[in-house]
């Protein structure tokens, strides 16, 4: 039998330098909370339990993430890493390994945390440590002549010669539970900064005869941290870029990897194209041989086979039949489905709206609460009056009807099958079948008029 995990996250600390009302660790990276990334890191480890420590910003943190099966341990006062960890105790299996995890630390891959939690159950503790250029503000890691980790010292505790030293402690480390359990209790806050250290139960470890086996990341951003803005800034772009190497990988196209934003899941077929500076948030599908051009922001969204998404569209809660042509400058508001080689063109605005196969709304046209059958062509400048001040109305527009420009439907209305409707008709009763309807005032020509004259000034 498999020893169980549990997972301990770290997130009490106050995130001083964020300067913000919002916990530290609600703040977003790509979309979700950074403790959500660290959540979905522990997922991939199928943890018989997770802890998450909190205690700066009260119960907002439990209220934003709302999952039943996490166990919340709140720290206060917050007396230093040590007392954190003492606080998930109780919430242990102590025949357990435990993984302890930083809320702010969002980008740990979880191979990274595989292989930790896998010499913990041989026994060992597994303790991620990293070389920097430069080591400062972190804890130094202390090894002994024959280069096994022997204690970790805080960067305030320490001598020049220890301050010399380049390997640095990520804070996160994996060991059993029950030993845990028993160096927590010996810790004591005798020390440059008055706190209980977790990072001491290293030097009781080893002191007792513990193999501590180092472990490393694949890359510095794997163990980076969340102090500020501008490190938030930073492990987004490293987020993107990981992001876009994945994608490129899977055989999509991006025109620069460097200029796109996926904010969720984005899941891509054969050969399809991303030009620069669009933006993918929700869950996202673009189907083969699917092109978006530049400056789109979709969301939750199907986009079919072979469509042509043209540069500047908005789409959100909408399904996209194949071979359509949507844009440039469309927007496709939730409730929108267009079949099969359906033509959006500019300055469009549709919503819950069904538009049919070959059908083309193609100019400066709002069609909301409707449906509309197979080609059908909708004029320039058309309007669906949906909604009268309380209610929303339906409008129906049947196969084949042509709708001439400028036009107002005033919901609800039927076009039947085959219908023409003349250039600025206010459609008010429903337009028969295979005629042609439309509501004008009768042209006139005034005969011998004559334009106004300016009047001289007297002098
Ligand atoms: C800690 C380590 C240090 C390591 C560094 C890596 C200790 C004593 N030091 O230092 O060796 O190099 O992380 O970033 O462990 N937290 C609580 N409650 C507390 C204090 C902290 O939950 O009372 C949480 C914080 O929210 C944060 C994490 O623990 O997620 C680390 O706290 P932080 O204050 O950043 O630790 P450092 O002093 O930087
Ligand atoms: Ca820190």
């Amino acid at each position: 039998m498999t020893i169980p995990l549990n997972v301990i996250i770290l997130a009490a600390g106050k995130g001083t330098r964020m300067k913000s009302e919002l916990p530290k660790v609600l703040h977003p990276l790509a979309g979700k909370p950074l403790l959500a990334h660290v959540l979905t890191a522990a997922d991939r480890l199928q943890p018989a339990r997770i802890c998450v420590v909190y205690g700066h910003g009260g119960e907002a943190l439990p209220q934003a993430i709302a999952r039943p099966e996490l166990a919340w341990a709140k720290q206060e006062p917050q007396l230093g890493t040590g007392h954190a960890v003492q606080q998930a105790i109780p919430h242990l299996d102590p025949d357990a390994i435990c993984l302890i995890l930083y809320g702010d630390v969002p980008l740990t891959r979880p191979e990274t945390l595989h292989e930790m939690v896998r010499i913990a159950r041989e026994g060992a503790i597994a303790l991620l440590t990293v070389r920097l250029d430069n080591p400062h503000g972190y804890g130094r890691i202390v090894r002994d002549l024959e280069g096994r980790v022997e204690r970790i010292v805080e960067q305030k505790d320490a001598c020049p010669q220890e301050l010399a030293l380049n390997e640095v402690n990520t804070g996160i480390l994996c060991l059993p539970a029950a030993k845990l359990t028993g160096w927590l209790g010996r810790l004591s806050n005798h020390n440059a900064q008055g706190e209980y250290y977790l990072t001491d139960v290293i030097g009781m470890a080893a002191a007792e005869g513990e193999r501590v086996i180092p472990c490393h990341p694949s890359a510095e951003w794997e163990v980076l941290g969340v102090n500020s803005r501008q490190q938030l800034a930073e492990l987004e772009r490293q987020y993107q870029a990981n992001l876009a190497q994945g994608l490129m990988t899977q055989g999509v196209t991006l025109i620069d990897p460097a200029r796109i934003d996926v904010r969720g899941n984005l899941e891509c077929g054969r050969d399809v194209l991303i030009d620069i500076n669009c933006v993918f948030e929700g869950r996202v599908i673009l189907r083969d041989s699917a092109r978006v051009g530049a400056n789109c922001v979709i969301k939750d969204a199907d986009i079919g086979p072979d469509v042509e998404i043209k540069p500047f569209c908005h789409i959100e809660s909408a399904t996209v039949g194949a071979r359509a042509i949507v844009g440039p400058y469309a927007r496709l508001r939730p409730g929108t489905e267009l079949a099969e080689e359906v033509h959006v063109g500019n300055f469009v605005e549709l919503k819950n709206a069904q538009v049919g196969f070959n059908s083309k709304i193609n100019h400066l046209s709002y069609v909301g609460d409707a449906t509309v059958g197979r080609k059908v062509n909708v004029g320039a400048g058309t309007i669906t009056c949906n909604y009268d001040g309380a209610n929303k109305h339906r409008t129906v527009i049947e196969d084949e009807a042509f709708i001439g420009s400028d036009t107002q439907l005033v919901a609800p209305v039927t076009v039947g099958r085959g219908a023409t409707l003349g250039a600025g008709t206010t459609l008010t009763r429903d337009a028969p079948p295979d005629q042609l309807t439309l509501s004008r005032a009768k042209q006139l020509t005034i005969p011998g008029w004559q334009r106004p004259v300016k009047k001289k000034k007297e002098a």
